[in-house]
């Protein structure tokens, strides 16, 4: 690439010999990649034939003047064209060739392995099979997946095929939004609502089938899974189950469910040549930047795919590319810049499975969800970083953070592989041969491995599986990580020293949110500010960004973020926030003057609902007490104990129980007033450990939430020297308002 640059480049500074171009100056930052190795085997004669294009007929569906009944037909009729328009492609994957053979096995076996290479079918086909030849007439067919936009995008493309809308025959269900009825036969859901649906339905009564997809990914939820699944197998004969996979590898499930058959699908492959840069990259996102450009201005037809490791590097990636594309567009093809990550609205993750316009080149910045849970045609081109976000978790300190680490060489295989499937590709791996072979590990470890249990292992014990040391895990989770689990449950007062659940434990369980979280929730119910708790629960399980904060105009957003900064802490803000938003009718204006992403409002306030819903069946008074701050800080105290800080002479924080140094982070409305103790909602590794979602708490506190956790001697020679003032009814940021 670096060559073909060179040359492209002397060309360009000979027409225009003026001030430097963008060109030039991607050209002088050129990212340098040395020679090519191809990988990537079966090469197949390319069957590159042009897909049906869908007709659209907007007629009058919408026209109320057209009975009910015949719009509904004309809809259905409509969705079932659509539907044989797509027959095509779905014969044309790997997986229709074994159709029979598939469909035998699982008739034949109780449990099957299907291994498959990525985007030759699995997901989107075999449910459907199995429905064409009757398993639906005895039960849904389930399927799960980790992440929730491959469920909800799967399931949408599925829904197209079938020749439905999402939601009746073909459906899906995450976490606070079931888009299933009770026509659904095909349901999509995420690993974890499987899991919790456990609670009221220990048997899958209602499954006949039910595939556990993308195994290889060894989630925390699916690894549980594999073993009430396998349980419930003993005593369900009739219940089938797969267990699907990209990976070859799959020996290992095929012994943990007592050596069931594997069924290999192969894929069709075209060779991927792979590049590495010469040198290590210092800023990988810049060279990402850079290696999208060299590829759009040098290397022919192809879209292309970039990892990143989360939303907030796509943005930054996007930014950038948009600032030195600036001024291109006239002498290249367009360039498409579409992002991929789990918290995007479902029309903009519509828009990376639309063909690209003849003469365009699509790059798509994805997360890790594009390396097997997803597939998009047309990719040539991948770049790779070689990073991904993974949880941690230090069972010792019982704190957990999300860090950026290198990917394993299987990640980095599987994403080189998304650049073979519709012809010959090419891999730009932002990193050395020599760091591909010495630093990367294998495989990436379990993420049973190296997560907090406390969710999980309040679920076990609810669906009543006492046991868990000797839990039939694939592979269990390190003992002390166990141990720290029940320890915080039992400093949660769901379980007792016995370790049963209690009363308050089984309660928590209800909600489908982390045992801290549903503690603040019940314990509202003592403070008698049940609708602020909800409140702030609801905006806090909303993953994305509240606030919005476009580069060109950061300082107004900074400063639209300060006007609502309350006393008390960052739950205070959140909860104002919410409150302004329901004032203004939900406006949508209102939230974009205030730099407020009205997507997750409104995401919040559907949370919100199903929260508020729950109540009642925990046996919650629906209590509400705006003005009493302490009240609502206590609440959330009571579930987030574990994480507090305090503040150093110096001017940095140490937590309390395990002294480690941690920062409060920049976007917090605290950051800067050093209040002496804070109470944090989660760690940020970045440059330092940051705390984010913030509220000033007072000592004294601590011993009433959490007598079981701390006593007077944690809080020695601190206790009670906070000076009147510094609590609640202090703060500068919130007079503003
Ligand atoms: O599960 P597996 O990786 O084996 O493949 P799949 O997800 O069933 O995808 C098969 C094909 O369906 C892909 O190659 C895409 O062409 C198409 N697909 C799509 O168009 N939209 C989706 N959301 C998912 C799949
Ligand atoms: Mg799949």
């Amino acid at each position: 690439v670096s060559k073909a640059v060179t040359k492209y480049g002397a060309q360009k500074g000979r027409k225009e010999n003026k001030e430097k171009t963008q060109y030039d100056l991607i050209l002088e930052d050129a990212v340098e990649f040395g020679e090519a190795e191809v990988v990537g085997g079966n090469f197949k004669a390319p069957t590159l034939e042009e897909g049906p294009k869908a007709e659209s007929s907007d007629e009058d569906e919408k026209d109320m003047n057209v009975p009910k009944a015949i719009r509904d037909e004309r809809v259905f009729k409509k969705l079932k064209k659509e539907a044989d328009n797509l027959q095509k492609d779905r014969k044309s994957l790997p997986v229709y060739l074994y159709k029979a053979p598939l469909l035998e096995a699982v008739r034949d076996y109780q449990v099957l392995i299907i291994v498959g290479e990525t985007g030759s079918g699995k997901t989107t086909q075999i449910p459907q099979y199995l429905h064409e030849v009757g398993y639906s007439k005895i039960g849904k067919i389930g399927c799960t997946q980790p992440r929730r936009v491959a469920a909800m995008s799967v399931a949408a493309r599925v829904a197209k095929e079938y020749g439905c809308k999402v939601g009746h025959e073909v459906g899906y269900n995450i976490r606070f939004e079931d888009c299933t009825t009770d026509r659904t036969i095909i349901e999509y859901m995420t690993d974890g609502m499987l899991l919790r649906s456990f609670l009221n339905e220990p048997d899958m009564a209602s499954y006949s089938v039910m595939m556990i997809d993308e195994a290889h990914e060894r989630t925390l939820h699916t690894d549980v899974l594999f073993g009430l699944v396998k349980d419930v197998a003993r005593f369900r004969q009739d219940l089938k189950l797969i267990i699907s996979s990209a990976t070859l590898d799959a020996e290992k499930f095929s012994e943990y469910f007592d050596n069931a058959p594997i069924f290999n699908v192969p894929g069709r492959r075209f060779p991927v040549s792979i590049h590495y840069t010469k040198a290590p990259e210092a800023n990988y996102l810049d060279a990402c930047v850079i290696t999208v450009l060299q590829i759009h201005l040098t290397q022919g037809p192809g879209d292309v795919l970039v990892f990143f490791t989360g939303q907030q590097e796509i943005e930054e990636a996007m930014d950038l590319l948009s600032f030195k594309t600036r001024g291109m567009g006239t002498t290249m093809g367009e360039l498409l810049v579409l992002p991929i990550y789990a918290n995007l609205p479902t029309d903009m993750q519509a828009k990376i499975f639309e063909a690209t316009p003849p003469g365009a080149r699509k790059v798509v910045l994805a997360t890790n969800i594009a390396e097997t849970s997803i597939t998009i045609d047309n990719i040539v081109f991948v770049i790779d970083p070689g990073f991904c976000k993974q949880n941690s978790f230090n069972p010792r300190t019982g704190m957990e953070s999300l860090i950026v680490v290198p990917c394993s060489k299987a990640s980095a295989n599987q994403r080189a592989g998304r650049a073979g499937r519709v012809k010959p590709g090419k891999c730009f791996r932002l990193f050395t041969k020599w760091s591909y072979e010495h630093e990367l590990d294998d495989d990436n470890a379990p993420e049973i491995q190296r997560s907090n249990l406390g969710h999980v292992v309040l679920m076990l014990k609810s669906i009543g599986i006492d046991d868990l040391l000797h839990f039939d895990f694939m592979d269990p989770p390190p003992p002390e990580t166990l141990i720290k689990a029940l320890e915080q449950l039992y400093a949660l007062s769901a379980l007792n020293d016995q370790g049963d659940l209690t009363k308050l434990g089984r309660r928590m369980a209800e909600f489908p949110m982390d045992p801290q979280q549903s503690k603040s929730l019940i314990q509202a119910d003592k403070y008698k500010c049940v609708d602020e708790v909800v409140t702030i629960c609801s905006m806090l399980g909303v993953d994305g960004a509240i606030f919005y904060r476009p580069k060109d105009k950061g300082l107004h957003a900074d400063n639209a973020r300060k006007n609502f900064h309350k006393p008390g802490g960052d739950h205070m803000t959140m909860l104002h926030v919410y409150k302004q938003w329901e004032e203004t009718g939900f406006s949508l204006n209102w939230c974009m003057e205030n730099y407020l992403q009205n997507r997750s409002l409104k995401r919040a306030r559907d949370i919100r609902e199903q929260l508020v819903d729950m109540l009642e069946k925990v046996e919650i008074e629906h209590s509400s007490n705006v003005n009493d701050v302490d009240g609502q800080r206590k609440s959330i105290l009571s579930g987030f104990f574990y994480n507090t800080a305090r503040l150093r002479k110096d001017g940095s924080y140490v937590t309390v129980k395990h002294p480690h140094t941690v920062e409060i982070h920049p976007t917090s409305s605290l950051f800067g007033q050093q209040p002496r103790l804070v109470c944090y909602h989660e760690l940020v590794l970045t440059t330092k450990e940051f705390m984010r979602g913030c509220i000033e708490v007072k000592p004294e506190w601590l011993l009433e939430v959490a007598p079981h956790f701390y006593q007077s001697k944690d809080l020695d020679g601190f206790k009670g020297k906070m000076p009147k003032g510094q609590g609640a009814a202090s703060g500068g940021f919130g007079a503003a308002k």
